[in-house]
């Protein structure tokens, strides 16, 4: 964004969001689909918001006029342009925007008819976005709404009253450039995925509604509630005189829960209860009712919905993670948010059932989520397959840690991340970041994360990959300070790929000045599923798979070892991996290619995760 004149960058690369809201428990609400074809205009020099001058386009593409009259000059239509699927990434459905980096204008139009919840003036109703890479600005009938910044979370922006019958134009502005001051900054070893890759619903609630709600278990085995009640119009006390109550619907207890002192408009309670725990492959869910009332008895708002909640606990003691109570070791797999076929942007339930298909074919009880907040139904989707689950925020690599504006979206993102999911037994650890480099200013950076993430969600571990560089030696001690602040200190090693030859890698040991649970967070080795020969020949399955015993073997030898989540499920799409015949734009160390066809390692974990269960 260097070229650009300040207010043009501005425009053009905002640091924060705007005018968005964080709305949780959308799959429990009323809810209307957008998804679906919308139209969509390709925008490299964003003159649809920002005119020759550099000013803001007062006539820009989010007006979606047509001419007014046949001497009326409009350079653009939506309805004469081309159309993307929503949710989806626009990388893989047109050939043209393989590479894109840029801004590209979405558009639907919004039919209401006279009964729509959202032309009930009782109701409040929202754009909700699952989320758009990488910036998003929402437009209703060319007025801007809201921003949003960060590629991966989600978010809404407010529509009430705006609705009225007839037709609306709902546009919204996505722009994947990558930029040094975002989070992820410049580089990743993953595709840069554009567009609206969640799905876009429009969220119709009471006038008075659960904002937030969320419900989970410490690890003492109490059971902890927090709901945030938002009134809209700050004016009213609704918002602190509510009734906020918590129904576990088969017991039939109902819990109050109490105003939050000083946190107006925020309830919380912790209350003990006779539930039936999750496990890791024994889930068991129970019907969650909230209900939040306002006014005389009768006569106000009641917003109220189900969810269905595992409840568990998870700690460590010394080098053990205990779920439960019981030592259990993390029998992972690491998966990248990509659908089983096609190398695009994974959503959906369709996906998220094959990918964890998939994870339990290898027999994992753990699915590291990298690196990245994945879409919603995978992490639902583990809550009821009974898997544990790491989710990430894209704190990866080079970040510009001395920037305030950077960490504040970073911040951002660790709530859209903890918000949404902390009601999800399956979840067992937050990571805020992976393989940072050393820079000024970035241990205080994680640490505000760290501190932030526990303070939105004291019942769960805090976790972070650390990067391994060779040493020449095979005795690895990872110290780095950011260590000393996690309560389980993972490590990515690729002994046998990067560094250390594959017969050395057994005698290897990897340790902790602290005594804290280690989880091999990335191990593995590349391979171009189909290609064999004998296991000293680089990119044959063979190799990998020597690579995976002889990482096995080694890993079963670590005292402090609490689980493994070897990199990588399936073959993923990265501008980094460009050797032809081999690559091809494809990361290769999956255990299955990018269509789903397993190589001999998937074999080899799977074997070595049936011995250890
Ligand atoms: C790193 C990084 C991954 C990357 C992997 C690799 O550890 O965390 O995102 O894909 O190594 O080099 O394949």
């Amino acid at each position: 964004m260097a070229n650009y004149a300040p207010a043009m960058r501005d425009l053009l690369n905002p640091s924060a969001s705007s005018g968005t809201v964080l709305l949780s428990n959308v799959p429990c609400r009323q809810r209307r689909s957008l998804d679906g074809r919308w139209r969509f205009i390709v925008d490299p020099y964003d003159l649809g918001y920002v005119d020759i001058l550099t000013r803001r386009n007062r006539q820009g593409f989010y007006r979606d006029h047509k001419p007014r009259h046949k001497g009326d000059r409009i350079e653009y239509d939506f309805d004469w342009s081309d159309e993307l699927v929503v949710p989806g990434d626009w990388n893989t459905q047109d050939p043209t925007l393989h590479y894109y980096e840029g801004t590209v204008w979405y558009r639907t139009t919004v039919q209401v008819d006279a009964v729509d919840p959202a032309t009930d003036p009782t109701n409040r109703t929202f754009v909700h976005v699952g989320a758009a890479n990488h910036t998003a600005r929402v437009f209703l009938d060319g007025e801007e709404l809201g921003c949003h910044v960060g590629g991966y979370g989600p978010f809404a922006v407010e529509v009430t009253g705006r609705l009225t019958p007839g037709t609306h134009s709902l546009v919204i502005q996505v722009n994947n450039r990558r930029e040094p001051d975002r989070v992820p900054a410049m580089r990743s070893d993953w595709w840069n995925f554009g567009g609206l890759h969640r799905s876009v619903d429009l969220v119709t609630v009471p006038r008075v509604f659960l904002r937030d709600a969320w419900v989970t278990m410490d690890a003492d085995g109490s059971l902890v509630a927090g709901a945030t009640v938002d009134a809209g119009d700050p004016t009213t006390d609704a918002a602190t005189t509510a009734d906020v109550t918590l129904e576990l619907v088969d017991s039939g207890l109902t819990v109050m829960l109490d105003p939050v002192v000083d946190r107006p408009g925020e309830f919380a309670a912790r209350f003990e209860a006779d539930v039936e725990r999750w496990h890791p492959g024994r889930p068991v869910l129970h019907r969650v009712r909230w209900r939040c009332a306002t006014g005389q008895a009768g006569g106000g708002d009641v917003d109220t919905f189900d969810d269905d909640v595992g409840f568990r606990t998870v700690a460590v003691d010394g080098n053990r993670i205990l779920v439960n109570g019981e030592p259990t070791f993390l029998r992972g797999i690491s998966i990248h948010g990509e659908g089983p076929s096609g190398g695009r942007r994974a959503n959906g339930p369709e996906d998220a059932s094959t990918l964890l298909d998939w994870a339990a074919d290898l027999g994992a009880n753990f699915v590291r989520l990298a690196h990245y907040q994945h879409d919603e139904h995978m992490v639902r989707e583990a809550d009821r397959r009974g898997l544990l689950a790491w989710c990430e925020l894209p704190v990866y690599w080079n970040i510009a840690w001395d920037d305030p504006r950077v960490l504040g979206n970073a911040l951002a993102q660790a709530e859209e991340l903890v918000v949404r999911d902390r009601s999800r037994a399956a979840v067992a650890l937050w990571s805020v970041a992976n393989e940072t480099l050393p820079g000024e200013g970035r241990h205080e950076f994680l640490a505000a994360l760290v501190d932030r993430v526990r303070e939105l969600d004291p019942t769960r571990l805090v976790s972070g990959a650390l990067i391994t560089l060779p040493t020449g030696g095979l005795d690895f001690t990872a110290d780095d300070e950011f260590g000393s602040i996690l309560d389980v200190v993972a490590i990515n090693q690729y002994l046998g790929w990067y560094y250390g030859e594959r017969d050395e890698i057994p005698s290897a040991t990897f340790t902790t000045p602290w005594r804290k649970p280690i989880l091999f967070s990335e191990l593995g080795a590349g391979a171009k599923h189909g290609l064999r020969g004998d296991e000293d020949e680089i990119w044959t399955e063979e190799f990998q798979a020597a690579v995976y015993r002889a990482q096995l073997e080694m890993i079963g030898r670590q005292p402090d070892c609490a689980g493994l989540s070897p990199w990588i499920l399936k073959d993923f799409r990265t501008p980094l991996r460009v050797l032809p015949q081999v690559q091809d734009g494809y990361n290769r160390k999956g255990l299955v290619s990018e269509e789903g066809e397993r190589k001999l390692a998937f074999d080899v974990l799977a074997e070595a995760y049936r011995q250890m269960a």
